[in-house]
C-alpha cells in the first residue's frame, strides 16, 4: 500500500546473489516473505566481480515483477558497501560442495570469504543487524565471521539447520502419514553436516510422543541418517547442491526470527553456545530454539538421554576440529 511505501526500508544484504541459491531467495524476499507484507525493503547484492553482471540480470527480472514492497537493488563487489546499513544479512555466497565431499572440505575454499564480511558487518551494518550465514560449513564460516566482529554481539550471527530441521519434520510427517503442522518440538543438535543429530525424542506429532509412533530400529537406521545426509543425496539425484529449499529454509529462519516461535513449539538454529548442554561456549552450534521477535534464546534443561549424549558429542566434537582447523589457517 502507499503507507508501506512511505515506511523506511530495511536493507537486506545477500552474498553470493547471482548464484542458485541467490536465485531462489531474492524473489521471495522482494515479495514481502522474508520481513512480512509491511515492511519494504532494498535488496543489496554483493557478488565477486565476474558474477557482477549475472546479478545485474537478476536485479532486472527483480524490477520485471513490479513488487510493491521492492524499494530498490543496489549491487556491488565492494564488501563495505555490501554491509553499510545493513539490517538483516544473508551470507550465501560460497562455493558448494560437489559430490563426494563433506561440507567441511569446503572450510579452506570458503573460510576466507567470512573474515573480511564479519569486519564489514562490525564496521558499518545497522545496529540491529541480524546475520545468518547458508554458506558451507556454515556454522564455522559463521564463527569466523563472529569473530571478526567484535562489536556486534555474537547472538547476532547465526547458522542455518532450519533446512535440516525442515528435513526432518517432511520425514517424520511422511512416516506417521500425519502433516508437518502437526509435529512439535524436533531438534537439530551439532553442526550442519552428517554428523548432526536430528532429535525426536521429545518431538510429538498431533499430540502423542513421536516414540511411540515409530520404532527405535526406523529411527536409528533411517530417520537419522536421512536427514544428516539429504545434502549429499540431492546432489547426488540433483547434480547441484539444494537450492530452493535452502533458500526456503533461509526465509523460515528470518521469519521466525523476526515475528518469534509459536507458544508450543520451538525450531532450530546454529547459534553461539553460552555453554549450554555442554557445548562449548563461543561455538556456533544447533540447539533447540525459541524467538521473542528481537533474539533468539537456548531451550534450557531438557534432558540428554545417553544416545543423544553420544550423538550431540560427536557433532561438537567435529565443530571443535573445524575450529581448530581455521585457527590454523589464521581465519580467526
Ligand atoms: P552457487 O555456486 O550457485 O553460488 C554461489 C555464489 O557465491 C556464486 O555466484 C559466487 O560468485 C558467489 N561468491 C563466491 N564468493 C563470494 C564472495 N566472496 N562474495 C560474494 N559472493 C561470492 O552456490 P549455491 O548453490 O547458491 O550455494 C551457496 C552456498 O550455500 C554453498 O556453500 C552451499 O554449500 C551452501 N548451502 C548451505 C545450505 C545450508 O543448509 N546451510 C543449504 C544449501 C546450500
Ligand atoms: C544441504 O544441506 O543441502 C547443503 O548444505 C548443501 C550440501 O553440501 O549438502
Amino acid at each position: 500500500s502507499a503507507q508501506n511505501a512511505e515506511k523506511t526500508p530495511a536493507v537486506v544484504t545477500v552474498t553470493g546473489a547471482a548464484g542458485q541459491i541467490g536465485y531462489a531467495l531474492l524473489f521471495r524476499i522482494a515479495s514481502g516473505q522474508l520481513l512480512g507484507p509491511d515492511t519494504p525493503v532494498r535488496l543489496r547484492l554483493l557478488e565477486v566481480p565476474q558474477a557482477v553482471r549475472a546479478a545485474e540480470g537478476t536485479a532486472m527480472e527483480l524490477d520485471d515483477c513490479a513488487f510493491p514492497l521492492l524499494a530498490g537493488i543496489d549491487i556491488t563487489d565492494d564488501v563495505r558497501a555490501a554491509f553499510d546499513g545493513t539490517n538483516v544479512a544473508l551470507l550465501v555466497g560460497a562455493r558448494p560442495r560437489t559430490a563426494g565431499m563433506e561440507r567441511g572440505d569446503l572450510l579452506s575454499a570458503n573460510g576466507g570469504i567470512f573474515a573480511p564480511q564479519g569486519a564489514a558487518i562490525n564496521a558499518g551494518a545497522a545496529d540491529d543487524v541480524k546475520v545468518l550465514v547458508v554458506g558451507n560449513p556454515a556454522n564455522t564460516n559463521a564463527f569466523i565471521a563472529a569473530s571478526h566482529a567484535p562489536d556486534v554481539p555474537a547472538e547476532r550471527f547465526t547458522a542455518m539447520t532450519r533446512l535440516d530441521h525442515n528435513r526432518a519434520l517432511a520425514q517424520l510427517a511422511a512416516r506417521t502419514g500425519r502433516r508437518v503442522d502437526e509435529i512439535r518440538h524436533l531438534t537439530i543438535w551439532g553442526n550442519h553436516s552428517a554428523t548432526q543429530f536430528p532429535d525426536l525424542t521429545r518431538a510429538t506429532v498431533a499430540g502423542t510422543p513421536a516414540t511411540d509412533l515409530v520404532d527405535a530400529a526406523w529411527v536409528a537406521d533411517t530417520f537419522i541418517p536421512t536427514v544428516a545426509k539429504r545434502g549429499a543425496a540431492i546432489i547426488e539425484a540433483r547434480g547441484a547442491s539444494s537450492a530452493a529449499s535452502a533458500a526456503n529454509a533461509a526465509v523460515d529462519h528470518v521469519r521466525t526470527w523476526v515475528d518469534g516461535t509459536p507458544a508450543d513449539d520451538w525450531t532450530s538454529a546454529g547459534v553461539v553456545s553460552d555453554g549450554s548442554y555442554g557445548v562449548p561456549e563461543g561455538l556456533i552450534s544447533s540447539f533447540p530454539v525459541t524467538s521473542d521477535g528481537t533474539s533468539w534464546s537456548i531451550v534450557p534443561d531438557l534432558e540428554l538421554d545417553a544416545d543423544s549424549r553420544a550423538r550431540l558429542d560427536a557433532s561438537v566434537a567435529e565443530l571443535v576440529e573445524e575450529r581448530e582447523a581455521v585457527r590454523a589457517l589464521g581465519l580467526v
